[in-house]
């Protein structure tokens, strides 16, 4: 009979394809929490087991390829409706495929919800993350997110595997770039807008997808910055600086979370209750569902906390993980613990009314091949106005990190500009880590971005290969170490240019998963090449491409402009032609401090006092003996080709009541002569804490644009979600005690008030 009914449900589909915006039913609560138990009811265990697991597809892989993984038992499981979802099927014409097979064959027909790694764009990319994340733009990073939801959908995804909302201290961990670096404060905000993004106002919208904070918790705390390791961190790091973003999500509406890789304090994540039972479900309320991440379920044995795939689902599924990624654990294990009474069938239900929930707002049950539209992926796809948003947001991720000789912004005419550096003319580098479904060599390059100015000569020498070898995504990228071939022709252009634009850093494939680095320097013999280039001509603009922040002292001490372009995704060379050029005014801002060497990380700016800050103490200080102890470049740091001042600091009042608001006003004036955009930030330190408090926090920021001569006053209110923190008894408190306000550019800022909280 069910199969009857999808059937005719498919016909009348297929009748309608082409009428893309189709009137999108929303269900309430209520009618959606009917229908779940309604089909609760009619499940076997084997069925409610099978919502529970999901498959890989059939060609992109994601992670180590597990035994069982083979295609012919993953076809018998989707026709048994034992396959509630699967990751890595793209394409309306192959999603429509595995749609057919469970709604037509399996006994219930409970159609699959399509996973991906919607990372920064689909086809049409974003900047990486990390880059998105210096725009400190908002709507700009909603926006992204919308167009890369819009084109996932339209070709048969549902639910995108991020944001990734991981804080990061550590830049040798590749996954640095995939996040917002790491303030819990920025981290919060930019969560919040990305789910926003992605999960749009209606889920069931064609062009909406289901958003999945990750991971859940400290994956990005991995000791010593080294993938998939130890996490030991106590509570008061866990709750103020982890914690925050994931929390930020789920009142954003987030309808997923995963897990991750780590252990947390000794306890494999995937298999700790007291995160995702306690906190997630239990504290935070979150009603959606938990996925474990990629055969993380089986990790557990691995990690020596469960002896055997039974014992780790048992583990697993108790503490709350309610789909198993790819680890074929949950299909082998649950039915038969449930069988056994070793796990009640209470937690299996528990679980799948969540992931039939998710699927019932997407509107999956109304029409399974809703987002297998291939006429409306065509015209999605690559669209003009998507190329627009990603170009919009690439131009507001740049961070101008210095400009000493203004060299920047370059005049447009009469000049001789010698371009140097193999990622100058790389279509593939720029596109960054994670973007599985868009096309390789698509990016616009920087020489193609500067070409289209016609004013100036242009000469481009590759001075050296940055890669060599295969860079699919599966595989290591090879470092030039030792071809220095290119340098005299490089060098011989550079001597003959008024300006030189050297484009180095690191390839698109030396950050993203399985990527950490314990050298942060220029990658292979781009140093050198810099040095020798230099040697010829001073008049360098450096352009750096990376996926995490770099070890640049030389460069900060020799070269006199340094722009820091990232990976900026498909119109990467149209956002950084126009802001070398002055077309775009810079205004990102950095979410991740930078170091002057390796050694100094992990090193962020909202770190604690210590007992001995006190540089008259000799040597016996908090310090390093071999460098400053500062970054070279903090966080919040960013400049602009016109320059600002900050005056006229203002409380409303000088002494508050806990609970009070504090109102915070400030005036910023243009005191340069071009129009520019400027993140005004907000920071506090809260000054004696019962548990210490960092030198900083910020709590505030707000991107206002200004004409020269323009003076703007911003206000900020300080409430007591923001003035207090989690103490070691993992409560929210506000404590009083003198606290002060410091208000800027960066975190470096210097203008100060003081304010007093009284019980
Ligand atoms: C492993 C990664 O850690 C996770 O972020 C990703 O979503 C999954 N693989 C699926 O590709």
């Amino acid at each position: 009979m069910k199969k009857i009914v999808y059937t005719l449900v498919a016909i009348i589909i297929v009748q309608n394809i082409g009428m893309a915006q189709q009137k999108e039913k929303k269900y309430s609560k209520e009618e959606i929490t009917i229908k779940v138990e309604a089909l609760l009811k009619k499940m076997t265990i084997e069925e409610k087991v099978g919502q529970m697991n999901q498959y890989n597809g059939f060609w992109d892989v994601t992670g180590p390829v597990p035994e069982e993984g083979n295609a012919e038992k993953k076809y018998e499981h989707l026709r048994k409706g034992w396959v509630g979802s699967m990751l890595t099927v793209r394409g309306a014409k192959e999603v429509r495929a595995v749609q057919k097979i469970v709604t037509e064959e399996s006994r219930l027909g409970i159609p699959l919800i399509i996973g991906f790694d919607v990372i920064h764009g689909y086809k049409t990319l974003s900047p990486i993350p990390l880059a998105e994340a210096a725009s400190w733009d908002l709507e700009a990073i909603k926006k992204s997110a919308e167009v890369a939801a819009a084109e996932a959908s339209a070709s048969g995804i549902n639910w995108t595997f991020g944001p990734m909302v991981d804080i990061a201290r550590d830049a040798r961990w590749g996954r640095v770039m995939e996040g917002a670096g790491e303030d819990p404060f920025l981290g919060s905000r930019v969560a919040e807008a990305r789910v926003k993004g992605f999960q749009g106002e209606n889920l069931a919208a064609v062009n909406t997808i289901a958003a999945c904070a990750k991971h859940f918790a400290a994956y990005g705390f991995a000791e010593s910055g080294k993938e998939y390791n130890t996490a030991d961190i106590g509570t008061s790091t866990l709750h103020n600086i982890v914690l925050p973003p994931f929390k930020a999500a789920v009142d954003a509406g987030v309808k997923t979370l995963m897990n991750s890789f780590n252990e947390l304090n000794g306890v494999p994540v995937t298999g700790s209750s007291y995160l995702q039972r306690d906190i997630l479900k239990g504290k935070w309320g979150f009603k959606g569902f938990v996925i474990s991440d990629w055969a993380s379920i089986n990790e557990l044995i691995y990690w020596g906390h469960a002896k055997d795939k039974r014992e780790a689902a048992k583990i697993a599924s108790i503490a709350g993980s309610d789909m198993d990624m790819e680890g074929h654990v949950y299909i082998q294990e649950l039915a038969q613990l449930v069988k056994d009474g070793v796990v009640k069938e209470s937690i299996l239900d528990d679980a799948v009314r969540r992931i039939l929930t998710v699927k019932y707002e997407l509107g999956l049950f109304d029409n399974p091949y809703k987002y297998c539209d291939e006429k409306l992926e065509k015209e999605t796809i690559g669209n003009p106005k998507h190329h627009e948003a990603v170009l919009d947001v690439a131009k507001k991720s740049i961070v101008l990190l210095k400009n000493d000789t203004q060299l920047l912004p370059l005049k447009k005419e009469g000049q001789k500009i010698a371009l140097i550096g193999a990622l100058a003319a790389d279509k593939n580098s720029p596109l960054g880590s994670w973007r599985i479904a868009s096309d390789d060599h698509t990016a616009i390059s920087v020489l193609e971005g500067l070409q289209a100015y016609k004013g100036n000569s242009l000469v481009y020498k590759k001075g050296a290969d940055v890669s060599v070898g295969k860079t699919a995504f599966t595989q290591e990228v090879a470092i030039n170490e030792t071809d220095k071939s290119g340098f005299e022709e490089a060098k011989l252009a550079a001597k003959d240019a008024d300006v030189v634009i050297m484009v180095l850093g690191e390839h698109g494939f030396q950050s993203g998963e399985g990527r950490s680095r314990t050298n942060l320097q220029l990658p292979g013999v781009q140093q050198e090449l810099l040095e020798e280039v230099y040697k010829v001509n001073p008049n360098i603009v450096l352009v750096l491409n990376n996926g995490r922040p770099l070890a640049i002292s030389w460069a900060n001490e020799h070269i006199p402009t340094i722009l820091e372009a990232w990976q900026l995704g498909t119109q990467t060379g149209n956002a950084v032609a126009q802001v070398i050029y002055g077309d775009y005014n810079p205004s990102g801002k950095l979410p991740m401090s930078f170091p002057r060497n390796v050694g100094q990380v992990p090193i962020y700016y909202n770190h604690k006092s210590t007992g001995r800050n006190n540089k008259e103490a000799h040597v016996f200080w908090s310090h390093y003996i071999d460098v400053e102890k500062t970054p070279l470049y903090p966080f919040g740091h960013g400049l602009s080709y016109t320059t600002f001042e900050y005056s006229d600091l203002k409380l409303d009042k000088s002494l508050y009541s806990i609970g009070e608001d504090v109102h915070v006003s400030l005036k910023i004036k243009n005191t340069g002569n071009v129009k520019g955009k400027e993140v005004v930030q907000l920071y506090i330190r809260d000054l004696f804490g019962s548990v210490t408090r960092p030198v900083k926090e910020l709590k505030g920021f707000e991107l206002t644009e200004l004409e020269p001569g323009e003076t703007k006053t911003i206000q900020f209110v300080l409430n007591k979600e923001t003035l207090g923190f989690y103490n070691n008894s993992e409560e929210y408190i506000v404590e009083p005690g003198d606290f002060k306000v410091f208000v800027g550019g960066s975190s470096y800022t210097k203008l100060e008030a003081d304010f007093t909280l009284k019980e």
